[in-house]
C-alpha cells in the first residue's frame, strides 16, 4: 500500500475463522495491512493471540475472539462479540476446517470412523453455514458486505485417504453458490476459492500421517504445474480480492488458487 493511500478494507471488519495460524493467519494479516479491523477467530487462544499481536505489531486493530466452531452458541456469540467491539462486520471469510489427518491416520473410505466424518462435516460446512447464519444480522448493514468461504481442490478432484474431506469441501462449493443467491437481494456477495497444497500446518500433519512424508511432499509438488508448494501469502492476496470492492461484481463463483494443479493430467510425456 502507498504511503498515505487508503487500504482496500480501510475501516472495514473482517471475522477470519481459524486465524490462528496457516492462511487463516495469512489472510487476518493481509487484511488489517489494507486498513481493516480483525477478528482474529480460533479455537486456540495461543495462536489466535499471536496473529493479534503479529498485527497490532504493524500498527492495526485486532482483537481475539475464542470459538469452537462446533458449537452454533459459541458462533452466535463470535458473531454478536465481534459487531459490538468493532460497531459491525463487513467480512466474514469462513477459512477455518479440519483434515481426517488432523484427528485420525490416514483411513480408507470403507473404515473411516463415523465420529472422524460428523467432526470435519461440522466443522467444513456446517459451520461455514452457521457463521453465514450468524453473520448476516450484521452483514445486511454493511454497503460492503462480503463472505468469503474456503473450499479446496479436493472439491473437484478426489485425492485417496480423504473421502470425508473431500466431501465437506464439495458441500462448501455448493453451500457458497445457495448463499450468494439468498443474500444477494441484501447486496452480500458470496465466493469461495480452492487452494492447492499449501505449506501450513493442516498440510505439516497431513505429511507426518505418511508412511514416507518426503515422497508424498515430491508428488504434492508435482501435481502443481508450478512444481511448488503454495505459502499462505499467496492465497491471502486472492482473500482480500473477494473481500474488498475489486471483485464487486463477482459473487456465487469459486477461484482456484491451485499453481495449476486442476488444469492438467499430472502426465509426463
Ligand atoms: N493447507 C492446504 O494445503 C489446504 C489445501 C486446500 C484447502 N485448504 C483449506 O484452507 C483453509 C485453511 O487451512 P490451513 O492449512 O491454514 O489449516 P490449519 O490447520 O493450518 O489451520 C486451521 C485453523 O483452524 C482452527 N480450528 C480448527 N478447528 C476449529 C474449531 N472447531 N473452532 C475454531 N477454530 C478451529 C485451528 O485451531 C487452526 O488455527 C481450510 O479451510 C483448509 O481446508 C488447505
Amino acid at each position: 500500500m502507498a504511503a498515505g493511500a487508503p487500504g482496500r478494507l480501510e475501516g472495514r471488519v473482517s471475522v477470519v475463522t481459524g486465524a490462528g495460524q496457516g492462511m487463516g493467519r495469512a489472510s487476518a494479516r493481509e487484511m488489517a495491512r489494507q486498513g481493516g479491523k480483525v477478528v482474529v477467530a480460533d479455537i486456540n487462544a495461543e495462536t489466535g493471540r499471536e496473529t493479534v499481536r503479529l498485527i497490532e505489531d504493524e500498527g492495526a486493530a485486532a482483537r481475539f475472539i475464542a470459538v469452537d466452531l462446533r458449537s452454533s452458541a459459541s458462533i452466535k456469540a463470535l458473531m454478536d462479540e465481534s459487531a459490538a467491539h468493532f460497531g459491525g462486520i463487513d467480512v466474514l471469510h469462513a477459512n477455518a476446517a479440519v483434515h481426517e489427518t488432523d484427528l485420525t491416520a490416514h483411513t480408507s473410505i470403507e473404515e473411516l470412523d463415523e465420529g472422524v466424518w460428523d467432526i470435519v462435516h461440522d466443522i467444513n460446512l456446517k459451520a461455514v453455514w452457521l457463521c453465514t447464519r450468524h453473520a448476516v444480522p450484521y452483514l445486511k448493514h454493511s454497503k460492503h458486505a462480503a463472505i468469503v468461504n474456503v473450499a479446496s481442490t479436493g472439491a473437484h478432484v478426489a485425492y485417496p485417504m480423504a473421502a470425508a474431506y473431500c466431501a465437506s469441501k464439495g458441500g462448501v462449493e455448493m453451500l457458497t453458490k445457495a448463499s450468494a443467491t439468498d443474500l444477494a437481494k441484501f447486496g452480500i456477495r458470496v465466493n469461495c476459492y480452492c487452494p492447492g497444497s499449501i505449506r501450513t500446518p493442516m498440510l505439516d500433519k497431513y505429511l507426518a500421517a505418511a508412511a514416507d512424508p518426503a515422497a508424498v511432499e515430491k508428488e504434492l509438488r508435482g501435481a502443481h504445474l508450478l512444481e511448488r508448494l503454495g505459502e499462505p501469502e499467496e492465497v491471502a492476496k486472492l482473500a482480500l480480492f473477494l473481500a474488498c470492492d475489486d471483485s464487486s461484481f463477482i459473487t456465487g463463483t469459486s477461484c482456484l488458487v491451485d499453481g495449476g494443479a486442476l488444469a492438467w493430467r499430472g502426465l509426463s510425456g
